[in-house]
């Protein structure tokens, strides 16, 4: 199988070896995507070889995304493969969550349960594969505190060095934490997402470092494997909806991506819709959908939300996500803060638990039932992309009540669950639990 970087742009479609070092099209400035030329094995073959590799011990097999390696075949050597088993999530029936959006059902594919708590290890395991084919030494990204966090740690376990930008006082400390503990270099710059995204494409060119932003085509081929996981788990049955957040639109980009290749394999019968969902102030790709045909993004020059994951008012993979969502006939959707608290909140009480930006879908699916877009006996599932440990202050602050959106007004614990300060005294205790 020949494996080539295609520029995405109709008008342009150059192509570029897989073996150089290139974020876009150096002749259009376009976004590039990896792109296979050969015969592809049967599905049915594929199908019970997955399967089969399931049961065995070798590192490879026990990754939910190397298993799955036929799809994304620009390794050669799997000898350089840098995995610490990602994958692996389950699918959550979430029969709380389903009442809560008025759908008869609803499964969670729970992203949170990856070795660094999100979604972003699925790319990040062939991104760094990628960066130690290329022997590339550092590694860098800017971040909302997840691909950083994932990045780090995948670098580390490779022995490469990584060096970690993020818009200071504007990710969460548990993500924080993780990108110290793994041992990355951390930049705290006075900026947003960004304009450090555009700062560090400046710098790794200059300095020679490997870019790991979804920009890399690289990292895309890894999300692949979320839907891919997801099939097979599903006996190959697609669902009707797959509903997840939008923030830089890597993951809306991979996951088209996916459903279409897979579609085109036979390894699934039909595409299922994909429903990305945007936090209010910061949703300027739910505006661009709204605009006629052949309109360009147009940035939120401030973007604001206390999902600080989709935090991102100028997102890069727009022309891709865009192509996706239509080419499976979906929506884009945006929801306040209030709601993702709640919906968060409701996540939560079926025991399954996320992060803010996360729940973006439960919030963002109740709007979409509410409106008749998507039927009450319709089969959904929604990407929860994040651990609920990922952000605790955000946690703490809804159920006493103190915490404060963008705008300066308190979110209402409408699900709220205040702890109890308690004397030493077991009389006493044993009123307060009557
Ligand atoms: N959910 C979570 C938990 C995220 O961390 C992100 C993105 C998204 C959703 C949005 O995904 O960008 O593919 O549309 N986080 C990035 C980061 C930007 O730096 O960690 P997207």
């Amino acid at each position: 199988m020949l494996a080539e970087l295609v520029c995405f742009e109709t008008s342009c479609r150059a192509r570029y070896p897989v073996d150089r070092v290139l974020y876009s099209c150096p002749e259009c400035g376009g976004l590039l995507e990896v792109d296979y030329t050969g015969t592809w094995p049967e599905a049915k073959v594929l199908q019970r070889r997955w399967r089969e590799r399931r049961l065995q011990n070798h590192p490879l097999e026990q990754s939910g995304v190397w298993r799955y390696r036929e799809l994304y075949p620009f390794v050669e050597d799997t000898s350089h493969v840098v995995t610490l088993r990602e994958g692996n999530t389950p699918v959550l029936e979430a029969p709380l969550a389903a009442s809560y959006a008025g759908l008869r059902r609803l499964g969670f594919k729970h992203q949170g349960f990856n070795p660094t708590g999100s979604f972003k290890d699925n790319g990040m395991t062939c991104g760094v594969t990628q960066a130690v084919r290329l022997g590339m030494r550092r590694v860098a990204c800017v971040s909302t505190g997840n691909t950083s966090a994932s990045m780090a740690a995948y670098a580390s376990a490779a022995g490469l060095q990584s060096i970690i930008f993020i818009p200071y006082g504007n990710i969460s400390y548990g993500k924080l934490a993780q990108a110290l503990e793994y041992g990355a270099r951390t930049l705290q710059v006075e900026a947003n997402f960004d304009q450090i995204l555009a700062l560090v494409r400046v710098l790794a060119e200059r300095l020679g470092i490997y870019l790991l932003n979804s920009i890399n085509p690289f990292r895309i081929e890894g999300q692949k494997s979320i839907m891919v996981e997801l099939m097979d788990q599903r006996d190959w049955q697609a669902p009707d909806w797959i509903v997840l957040p939008g923030g830089n639109l890597g993951n809306t980009s991979a996951f088209g991506k996916a459903l279409r290749e897979m579609k085109q394999l036979g390894l699934i019968e039909r595409i299922p819709r994909l429903a990305v969902i945007q936090a209010s102030g910061a949703a300027p790709f739910y505006d661009l959908v709204r605009e006629p045909e052949g309109a360009r993004l147009k940035a939120v020059e401030h973007p604001e939300t206390l999902a600080t994951a989709i935090k991102i008012g100028d997102p890069v993979s727009w022309p891709k996500a865009l192509l996706e969502v239509k080419a499976s006939g979906g929506v884009v959707e945006k929801v306040t803060e209030q709601e993702i608290a709640d919906a968060k909140a409701q996540i939560g009480r079926c025991g399954i638990g996320c992060e803010p930006a996360s729940a973006a879908t439960l919030a963002g699916i109740r709007k979409l039932v509410e409106a008749g877009t998507i039927r009450s006996d319709e089969d959904v599932v929604a990407v929860l992309t994040g651990n609920v440990l990922k952000d605790p202050d955000y946690i703490y602050r809804y159920h006493t009540g103190q915490l404060k959106a963008p705008d300066g007004t308190f979110i209402r614990p409408t699900y709220g669950n205040q702890p109890v300060v308690a004397p030493n005294d077991a009389d006493q205790i044993a009123r307060l639990l009557e």
